[in-house]
């Protein structure tokens, strides 16, 4: 532990005869991971600097000696030159105290503001900074999926139910559908920028001051501002400090990114394996076994599946942490910052990995071509080819059905029986029925919105390219 300097500013000089007990410090201090935010901070001092000079509580030489002295600290943390004294509590008392101890004016810095406003300043504009990173990223995946389903347009695969073939579909089709899951990731990543982009900073410890603040100047100086550039500041001081809503909100969404990440790495799981076959994954993303040599494992896929499990844990470790505390702030919620920042570092890291990885992933297209050879995968073209014929749907799937049980009686594929061995079926099954076992037509009249057909695939590859490119 550093001395303390007889300038020091510390949160407890006045009221307390001594220093904290050194576990108690050890326990209670947050620079072991806070300062995380120190570049937030500084930039938030120096916004409320500014203000507190617009309002004539600082003047113009302190101010800049403030400005000044803010820069020069945060020049010496980019460059790893500051010293971060862990009995000063947090970033925020280290900042400050180091300012003070350099410029006099600095004990003038933290006028009308407490760090229950400032510190839920700095983590709003620290996310919002992350949210945006995130969000460009999510696309780049976005991207890569639409980049190996165009490298791979024609490539049929069957699609599943309950891991049970089902019916046949574009392997484009089947990756277009996380793009779509990403989109909407996307999307809510932007509506959650709109609640995490509120200045709470003049919301003081819990009742604002009696300083004449202007909480708009500060706003509009940190771009705390809507898409007509009014500034955005929050409205109830008691919950501007006790509000991590923002922050459950953002791991809530991650939640739902990491899930629909782990349903892709378990497609690929399933699809890199010998039983499916459907792809391989690069060298340079696969690893191997310590002890059998033929190995070759979908590791980044497992890991980013199980790393889902942080995720939803920080958001659940979040609310618990939160919902028995009375109002405003209270310390436990000190606690949210290493459940957030490992959150974001999780979920941006698997973003950008999934990406790296699809691009080195390759498609075994005969592979897929045997497994949707299947003509079982079409029984159910079968039934509306009878439909269309003028039988119930009721009956003509209970016909497919019994199709079905005698070709496998049989030993045989439903599109190898006999016109004699249909038709003793139904007598509706005429030889034309079997023309629904071709892929290609088959494919082509899949034309409704959303279907896997070949126009709705190429529209939907087409969009996607457009929409991302722009
Ligand atoms: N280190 C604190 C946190 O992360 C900052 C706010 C502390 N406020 C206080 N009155 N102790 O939440």
């Amino acid at each position: 532990m550093g001395k303390k300097k007889s300038n020091s500013v510390t949160a407890r000089s006045g009221r307390f005869a001594g220093g904290p007990a050194a576990e108690a410090n050890a326990f209670t201090n947050s620079v072991k991971f806070d300062t995380r935010l120190a570049h937030h901070d500084i930039a938030g001092s120096i916004a409320h600097a500014r203000m507190l000079h617009h309002v004539g509580l600082l003047k113009k030489r302190e101010m800049e000696a403030i400005v000044d002295g803010l820069e020069t600290i945060g020049g010496e943390i980019a460059e790893g030159r500051f010293e971060w004294r862990s009995e000063l509590e947090d970033v925020h008392m280290n900042i400050e105290t180091a300012l003070t101890e350099r410029v006099p004016a600095g004990a003038k810095l933290h006028t009308g503001r407490s760090r229950n406003d400032q510190v839920a300043l700095d983590t709003r504009m620290w996310l919002r900074e992350e949210i945006c990173e995130l969000a460009n990223e999510l696309h780049d995946l976005q991207h890569a999926l639409i980049e190996l389903g165009e490298a791979n347009r024609k490539v049929l695969i069957p699609g599943y139910t309950h891991l049970q073939r089902a019916q046949p579909v574009y392997l484009a089709h089947h990756l277009l559908a996380y793009v779509e899951m990403f989109e909407r990731d996307y999307e809510r990543l932007l509506d959650c920028l709109v609640r995490v982009n509120v200045c709470p900073l003049g919301s003081g410890a819990i009742a604002g001051s009696t300083l004449p603040l202007d909480r708009e100047f500060v706003a509009r100086e940190l771009g705390f501002v809507d898409a007509h550039e009014e500034p955005m500041v929050t409205q109830n001081s008691m919950d501007a400090v006790a509000d991590r809503d923002f922050v459950v909100e953002f791991c809530s969404l991650a939640a739902l990114i990491a899930m629909h990440q782990s349903r892709l790495c378990e497609d690929l799981v399933l699809w890199s394996s010998a039983e499916f076959g459907f792809v391989t994954i690069g060298d340079a993303y696969t690893t191997g076994s310590s002890l059998m040599p033929q190995k070759k494992n979908p590791d980044i896929c497992e890991l980013t599946r199980g790393k889902t499990g942080r995720v939803v844990g920080n958001l659940v470790s979040l609310l618990t942490t939160l919902k028995g505390l009375p109002l405003t702030y209270n310390s436990d919620m000190q606690e949210d910052k290493e459940r957030l920042f490992d959150t974001v570092d999780t979920v941006r890291a698997t973003v950008n990995i999934l990406a790296a990885m699809l691009r080195d992933t390759e498609v075994n297209t005969r592979t897929c071509a045997k497994a949707v050879k299947d003509p079982n995968l079409l029984a159910t073209d079968l039934v509306d080819w009878l439909v269309l014929a003028g039988m119930p749907f009721r009956k003509a799937h209970h016909v497919v059905g019994k199709i079905v049980a005698v070709a496998e009686a049989k030993k045989k594929r439903i599109d190898q029986l006999s016109p004699r061995e249909l038709s003793a079926i139904d007598k509706k099954l005429t030889k034309d029925a079997l023309s629904v076992f071709d892929l290609k037509t088959a494919m082509k009249r899949r034309t409704a919105i959303g279907a896997p057909g070949d126009a709705q695939v190429d529209r939907r590859l087409t969009y996607w390219r457009k929409f991302l490119e722009h």
